[in-house]
């Protein structure tokens, strides 16, 4: 008997990467979409066969996190061994504007699923639960499971509602339910407003001729990035663990924006000069001289979150995880993907 997988958030960069590797491993998998008024499913539809709604192992559901009837609905109709949500808004800085909604999905969303999880008959269900190093905010680095959480964003906030109550319905309610604390990770399916995707399109457009200039924030906000095909394989190896737990996975590694922006820079033909000081400070491409980044304050926090480094030893020593993509081979991944 094929094993059943729900992956919520399956249209996004990493719920497809998740598609992809749990077909592999020969699940019947099934994922839920939410209504948009143009399609939503260009990460997935390599794999979904769009005429007929559904490929052989491979099935999507219309559904959302805000909505727990869907929700009750799908798990029923599915009936799977696993669920992996992977849903939420998902962008930090726009957390700032939609504080009420993010916190409904990314914090009652996953509430909503463990109920339906606690109250099952049917089968022991598994849960996964994409917890956020953003959770960590203004802890110092290195951060790891006993790190304590200092969110800075209601993004962060809504994360950390989540991964307490995974923690509480496996306690309370002896749930399977575990959460990976991931740090950020990146691809070329990486959405368009975050930043190394950004700065690998903008360069790349700017050489083109089709743009003149990047306009980017906070330069000096160090982050520890790996590649959402490395990470996708955690999230198994978490949930298929005999004892169910939580994970720090990441690189321990941290570079600033400005040094991803120079490596991504080089290996695109630029090479970039910096002048100048705070808002004012400009990248200068030294062959034309013209510049080609600035800076805008309308694209930095209220509060941001200085320094990530993951430290993800447990992960070593009990999953036998490890990142396999260097810094530098995900930049030539985006890159290569973009032309
Ligand atoms: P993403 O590309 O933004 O994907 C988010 C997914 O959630 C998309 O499929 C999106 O649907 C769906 N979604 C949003 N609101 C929903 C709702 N109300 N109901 C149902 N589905 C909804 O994010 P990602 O980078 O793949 O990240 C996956 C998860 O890991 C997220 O929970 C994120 O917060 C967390 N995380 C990410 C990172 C990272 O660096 N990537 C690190 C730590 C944790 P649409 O396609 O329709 O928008
Ligand atoms: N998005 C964006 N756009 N960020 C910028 C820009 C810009 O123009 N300029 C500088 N930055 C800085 C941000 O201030 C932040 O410090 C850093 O670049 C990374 O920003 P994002 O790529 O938007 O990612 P994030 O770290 O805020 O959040 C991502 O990682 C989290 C894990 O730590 C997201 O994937 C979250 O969903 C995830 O939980």
């Amino acid at each position: 008997m094929k094993k059943v997988a729900l992956i919520f958030g399956v249209t996004g960069q990493d719920g497809s990467y998740l598609a992809e590797l749990l077909l592999k491993k020969g699940y019947n998998v099934h994922g839920v979409k939410r209504r948009t008024s143009i399609p939503n499913t260009n990460r997935v539809d390599h794999i979904f066969d769009s005429i007929n709604f559904s490929s052989k192992y491979f099935h999507l559901h219309h559904g959302d996190l805000s909505d727990s009837g869907s929700l009750y609905r799908i798990i029923n109709k599915v009936n799977p061994d696993e669920i992996y949500n992977l849903a939420a808004q998902s962008h930090v800085k726009i957390s700032f504007q939609i504080p009420e909604y993010t916190s409904d999905v990314n914090a009652l969303g996953t509430l909503r699923i463990l109920e339906i999880i606690r109250h099952y008959k049917r089968k022991k269900i598994k849960f996964y639960q994409a917890s956020s190093s953003e959770m960590y905010g203004k802890s110092k680095p290195p951060q790891n499971e006993k790190t304590i959480f200092q969110p800075r964003s209601i993004y962060a906030v809504s994360k950390v509602f989540a991964y307490h109550s995974v923690v509480h319905y496996r306690e309370a309610y002896n749930v399977h339910a575990c959460n990976g604390i991931l740090f950020n990770h990146e691809s070329p399916r990486r959405g368009v407003n975050f930043v190394t995707k950004k700065i690998i399109q903008g360069l790349l457009r700017i050489k083109n001729k089709k743009q003149k200039i990047l306009v980017l924030g906070n330069l000096y906000s160090k982050r520890d990035w790996g590649h959402a095909r490395d990470y996708v394989d955690s999230m198994w190896k978490i949930l298929n663990n005999k004892k169910p737990d939580d994970y720090v996975i990441a690189t321990n590694k941290s570079y600033s924006v400005k040094d991803f922006t120079d490596i991504a820079s080089k290996k695109i033909g630029f090479k970039i000069k910096w002048k100048g000081k705070g808002l004012k400070e400009v990248g200068v491409d030294s062959t034309t001289n013209k510049t080609i980044i600035r800076i805008d304050k309308k694209y930095f926090r209220e509060t941001e979150v200085d320094n990530l480094i993951g430290d993800f030893k447990k992960a070593k020593k009990i999953l036998n995880w490890k990142p396999k993509f260097s810094l530098n081979n995900l930049i030539d991944d985006m890159i290569k993907n973009e032309i």
